[in-house]
């Protein structure tokens, strides 16, 4: 099973963009595909243009039924949604008892219905993304051409590292991805190097990276995921490559696990 979660503590470097993709991707590889959206900006309903009748709030704070807060968008993929109510899963968590586990122990009951789970997370470090990060164990990191995206990945790194030795969570970088790349800027060379000393130190690929293309900003206009929209342009067709290679990463890293739990 694929499970996964797109994180930077830096705002706007296209992890939403990343999530609703890939997840797309999945679903249209044939993957029962659960999407969630761990943000109160609720980008994802947005996004897709979703009206859900309950979201992430309900689904973990009042235990209601999966099925009760999922959207189909089609046959292969469900969403749930995030809005404003997160913020009060996260204060009404704040106090619980290994409170890290909280989605883990919530998806269990769902897991044999899905082949494939994608998170998204806010822009900033809160404890729905450390419960994501226990949950999935594989990590994503998109980084945009701006040296504060590389502060943002750096900060979900350091949270990894802290949930792997204080409570063993296993939990491991899948890439990094950049993203919105424009090579006509300056400022892209410089970052790309910093990536590359990072991708060295911390000992994490670089994925293949996604340009800059407002393709992006129209898919966003229509309401719909950028690989329905126009599978053919140029940041898809980057997304393609990139979620190729992570799918594979992903699924190799499985295959170990599973050996060495034999
Ligand atoms: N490859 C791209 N080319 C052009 N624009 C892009 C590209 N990728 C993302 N964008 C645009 O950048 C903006 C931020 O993207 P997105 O919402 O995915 O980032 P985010 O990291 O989820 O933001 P937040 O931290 O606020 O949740 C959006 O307007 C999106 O359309
Ligand atoms: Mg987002």
């Amino acid at each position: 099973m694929i499970r996964v979660v797109i994180a930077n503590q830096r705002g706007g470097v296209g992890k939403t963009t990343c999530a609703v993709n890939y997840a797309w991707y999945l679903a249209g590889k044939g993957n029962r595909t659960l999407l969630i959206d761990t943000d109160s900006q609720g980008s994802i309903s947005v996004m897709l243009n979703l009206k859900p009748r309950n979201f992430f709030n309900q689904f973990l704070i009042h235990k209601f039924h999966l099925d009760e807060c999922t959207v189909k968008v089609t046959d292969k993929l469900d969403v749930l949604c995030g809005n404003k109510d997160t913020i009060q899963a996260e204060s009404a968590m704040a106090g619980a008892v290994v409170r890290e586990l909280a989605l883990k122990i919530m998806m269990e009951p769902y897991e044999s219905r899905y082949d494939a789970v994608v998170i998204d997370v806010a822009p900033s470090i809160n404890l729905l993304q450390s419960c994501a990060m226990v949950y999935a164990r594989n990590v994503v990191i998109p980084v945009d051409m701006d040296l504060l995206s590389l502060n943002g990945a750096n900060a979900a790194y350091d949270m990894m590292r802290l949930l792997n030795d204080l409570i063993k969570a296993n939990i491991r970088a899948i890439g990094l991805m950049p993203c919105q790349v424009d090579q006509r800027l300056s400022v892209t060379a410089l970052v790309q190097q910093s990536l590359q000393k990072m991708s060295e130190m911390f000992d994490v690929p670089i994925l293949p990276a996604i340009r800059t293309d407002q393709t992006v900003n129209k898919a966003f206009r229509a309401r719909k995921a950028l690989l329905d929209f126009d599978p053919n342009s140029k940041a898809a067709q980057d997304y393609l490559a990139a979620f190729a290679q992570i799918t594979a990463m992903i699924e190799a890293s499985d295959g170990q696990t599973q050996t060495a739990n034999v």
